[in-house]
């Protein structure tokens, strides 16, 4: 391997190309305005940058360069001549760098929380256009009680919008301007950090040079809102993948997200969100990965801290991916209420209602949990369902049973009777949904 190559960034910080030549125009007018360099090499920077950004942006230029800063810095000084190396004072790379990223991410971050808000949007649409349709619920993947699908699909929105505001938290501390730390020391030069800052759209400024090259809590901190929010749609892209399989049908995904076997012809397999389900170890990853190299590392730059790079844009890419795959196929999927109303059929899933029947006749719920325990075994025993016990066979095992029990074996009326704040009845779903 060639050794300039073992030390380059340029294959992937070229991505911050846009924001590196924003922070050095700003500094560079900072510098003007201050009296540092004279306006006028001021502005022929200035100018100089503005051209190189227009050329990168139409595609005319490559970089080559050991990283993305001094790329632009030799690209500047071929076109203006030697007063571009009048844009490097007052700074160093090492907060450079911390500025492209922090500039970078908060743009990534808007686009992140406005897809986040799309898929909210989407979910409560899926919830609104399904509102009254019941599925059994699960724990242990096992019938637990009947649910409206509604209020289960929508706990992700709840889910999502705790992974919201994780990043707009973020936001705060990506949102300082670190130019001026120079290399770790600050600088002996006049400069005006808050202009900056304001040029810069940054809302404050970092209050402590050494902290301000070494620090990459930011990045590790979005790291782990990422890989959280990816847990939670691996989670979502599970669901889909049971509930699409022949054993649950309760979901058909529209074609676009299914493929084909390359031998068995009858496939259509849920890929997309198995690999929403799988990008998870990717943020994972990137995040152990980042958390690894920071380390130990004694203050203040490393150059180990280049390599917080690749796990950042990996993470934001695939983040912005998973949400995009995902809206749309929730969007498109089609739900089989059918299914999911006879798959209620199994599993004695109004137990907890009976238990609850016997309950309310002031028998201790241990109690009635333990009779109504012994009457799901006699069923099994004898091939029979709650549905089909006589009056008699109730009364044998307590005679607080009456004929009022059959009004119990109700699936809405099980949905229905959970009227407590955040419960699954129709109006408290339709409550949650607005405050969503
Ligand atoms: N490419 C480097 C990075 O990403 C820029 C900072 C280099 N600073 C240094 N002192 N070598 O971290």
């Amino acid at each position: 391997m060639k050794l300039e190559k073992f030390v380059s960034s340029i294959d992937y910080d070229v991505k911050l190309t846009k924001y590196d030549i924003f922070g050095s125009i700003a500094h560079t007018k900072m510098l003007g305005n201050c009296g540092i360099i004279p306006k006028n090499d001021s502005k022929k920077i200035i100018n100089g940058l503005n051209s190189i950004l227009k050329d990168f942006v139409n595609g005319k230029l490559k970089f080559t360069g050991e990283d993305i800063h001094t790329s632009i810095e030799t690209e500047l000084k071929k076109r203006i001549g030697n007063v571009a190396g009048k844009m490097h004072t007052a700074r160093s790379r090492n907060d450079q760098v911390v500025l492209d990223v922090r500039l970078y991410l908060k743009d990534e971050l808007k686009i992140i929380v406005e897809k986040i808000d799309k898929t909210i949007g989407t979910i409560k649409n899926v919830a609104q256009k399904n509102l009254s349709v019941i599925m059994p619920g699960f724990t242990h993947l096992q019938n637990a009680q009947p649910v409206l699908f509604s209020h289960w699909f929508l706990s992700y929105g709840w889910m999502l919008k705790r992974d919201k505001e994780r990043f707009l938290d973020c936001y705060k501390r990506v949102d300082v301007m670190p130019l001026g730390a120079a290399a770790f020391a600050g600088t002996e030069f006049p400069i005006d950090r808050n202009f900056v800052a304001k040029e810069l759209g940054f809302s404050k400024i970092s209050e402590n040079s050494v902290d301000t090259v070494s620090d990459r809590d930011f990045l590790i901190e979005f790291l782990f809102d990422c890989s959280i929010v990816s847990m939670h749609l691996s989670r979502l892209a599970e669901e889909i993948i049971i509930w699409s399989s022949q054993q649950f049908g309760f979901i058909k995904l529209s074609g676009q997200f299914t493929t084909g076997s390359s031998i068995m012809p009858q496939k259509k397999n849920p890929d997309f969100a198995e690999l929403i389900r799988g990008k998870t170890g990717r943020t994972y990853g990137n995040l152990i990965s980042l958390l690894t190299v920071m380390k130990g590392l004694p203050l203040s730059y490393n150059r180990d801290m280049q390599m917080d790079k690749e796990p950042l844009f990996d993470s934001v890419e695939t983040i912005k991916n998973i949400l995009d795959v995902l809206s749309e196929m929730i969007n498109t999927v089609k739900i089989n209420s059918e299914k999911m109303l006879s798959s209620c059929k199994n599993g004695f899933i109004l137990a907890t209602d009976v238990a609850d029947y016997l309950t309310s006749k002031s028998m201790p719920f241990r109690t009635a949990h333990n009779i109504v325990g012994k009457i799901v075994n006699y069923c099994i025993k004898n091939k029979k369902s709650f549905n089909n016990l006589s009056i008699v066979e109730w009364k044998k095992f307590s005679d607080k049973f009456e004929k009022s029990v059959f009004e119990v074996l109700d699936f809405r009326k099980s949905t229905e009777l959970r009227k407590s704040n955040g419960g699954t009845s129709l109006s408290s779903v339709k409550q949650q949904l607005k405050k969503l």
